[in-house]
């Protein structure tokens, strides 16, 4: 028996015969000739198929296999710095195949096809080289986030998904039938994270999110996940510089184990090497006088060359307002000091000027816009008993999120960053749609 092996192991098999599992991408050649382009899903290689070595009855099997047939093939691995694939470097010379299953008229052709094509195709589409290296650059930055807070102390505890009230805005619940209740699906984890770090210390929770969205944007999914860190005893000076430490290692983590993925999806990786803290910090106020210089000088932003509008103190940024912010620097910056009432009940006000909280948002740059939003958290069981009147939520659902401030309130800060949005910076790509494998957008719930 031939060892089996995945085209990622190719390096260590070279000069060996070996037996690869996996589909057919391409075949090219002609007379004694073919090229099999061959993915396994750990690596994309080529394998030739040469009539001399082959015999002719295998041969013609070679010549049966169409795009995502599924085979065995057997050979010897050569080592060539030219050979194409991913990684690259590595090819097989055919000496056996068997064939598993031929695939007839696989519908994703070279050719270009429409976006609703491949989402309805999204069970299909997600073989192609560039999903498959942006599933990977995502398992990657998961790995990353998991990483740095399990060995920063954060213990994972995880939050439910059912929840009985709004965590973030009343706009956006998912409503669902709890046996006759009704009940939300969960936006966030983040005040049950607040109820664990009296508990635990440092926490945070993982998992998918959900957020009713009535708009179809390129950042907004209705299903997403996000990595919710949340710290007692924390205050929001010293949340930025976690935020910084933690965003800067899943990049470079991300640059050096995804260099091959991040070449295939044609990433301009310069972009991404420069971040390392510290990350620029600027208030909100700061932020509205440079959009506003901006406005009045006729300012545009990518993608659409929009024009970046003048906004009033007040009002929240829109998406042009967070590119043109972000196009300001050279990586990540913290905008800080939002004004309380476009942001959530729970934010801590700052005490010498309450129409402004402690808030932060990190913006991406690239038109990436922002990818954490987090704050210190109030810890006044009055004040934040008069914020929830003020919001009118149902003060009863609150009860236990208010008894917290009861029993050795503590200041606390945490931040939420969603996964998608971070997947999508770092990979480079346009959308949110390709950087989950079954995205939820607006208007659409299978495959
Ligand atoms: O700013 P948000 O709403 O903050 C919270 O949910 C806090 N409870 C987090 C916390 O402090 N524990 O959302 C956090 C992040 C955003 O910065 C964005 O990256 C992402 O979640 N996000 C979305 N991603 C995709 N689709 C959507 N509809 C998103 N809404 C928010
Ligand atoms: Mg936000």
């Amino acid at each position: 028996m031939t060892p089996i092996i995945r085209i990622i192991e190719a390096k260590d098999h070279v000069g060996e015969v070996v037996t690869v599992r996996g589909w057919i991408k391409r075949r090219t050649g002609k007379g004694k000739i073919n090229f099999l382009r061959v993915r396994d899903g750990s690596g994309i290689f080529q394998a030739v198929a040469f009539r001399p070595n082959l015999g002719d009855e295998k041969f013609t099997q070679v010549k049966r296999l169409t795009t995502e047939s599924s085979v065995m093939l057997t050979g010897l691995i050569k080592a060539d710095d030219r050979a194409p694939g991913v990684p690259g470097g590595y090819e097989m010379d055919l000496q056996d195949i068997e064939i598993v299953q031929i695939a007839d008229d696989y519908p994703i052709t070279p050719k270009e096809h429409g976006v609703e094509f491949l989402l309805d195709n999204r069970h299909l589409w997600l073989r192609s080289d560039r999903q498959w290296a942006i599933a990977r650059v995502r398992a990657t930055v998961i790995r990353a986030i998991r990483d740095w807070l399990d060995d920063h102390g954060y213990l994972l505890v995880d939050t439910p998904i059912l929840t009985p009230a709004a965590g973030e805005g009343t706009t956006t619940l998912f409503e669902i039938d709890y046996h006759g209740v009704p009940a939300f699906l969960a936006q966030t984890g983040q005040l049950y994270n607040e109820a664990d770090i009296f508990a635990f210390g440092k926490v945070y929770c993982f998992g998918p999110t959900f957020r009713a969205e009535k708009s179809k944007t390129r950042r907004h999914l209705q299903e997403f996940w996000m990595v919710e860190p949340e710290i007692a005893f924390c205050k929001l000076e010293e949340l930025l510089e976690i935020e910084e430490q933690f965003v800067s290692y899943i990049v470079q983590t991300t640059l050096e184990r995804c260099a091959d993925e991040l070449k295939l999806l044609g990433r301009d990786v310069t972009l991404l090497e420069n971040v390392k803290p510290p990350f620029p910090r600027i208030t909100y106020d700061e932020a509205v006088a440079m959009v506003n210089e901006a406005a009045a000088r006729g300012v545009t932003v990518p993608p659409n060359d929009d024009s970046v509008p003048a906004i009033e103190w007040g009002d929240d940024f829109g998406s042009p307002h967070e590119t043109f912010i972000a196009s300001q620097f050279d990586r990540p910056v913290h905008v800080t000091h939002y004004p309380t009432r476009v942001k959530a009940f729970y934010m801590e006000p700052e005490p010498e000027r309450p129409e402004v909280c402690r808030s932060t948002d990190m913006l991406a740059p690239e038109g990436y816009g922002e990818i954490i939003g987090g704050s210190e958290r109030m810890s006044d069981p009055e004040l934040l008993l008069a914020a929830i009147e003020k919001h009118k939520l149902p003060q009863d659902a609150y009860d236990w999120y208010i008894d917290l401030r009861r029993y050795g309130s503590v200041p606390h800060s945490g931040f939420g960053l969603g996964v998608e949005r971070a997947v999508a910076w770092i990979s480079g790509i346009s959308h949110l749609r390709e950087a989950i494998a079954f995205p939820r957008v607006l208007g659409r719930l299978t495959p």
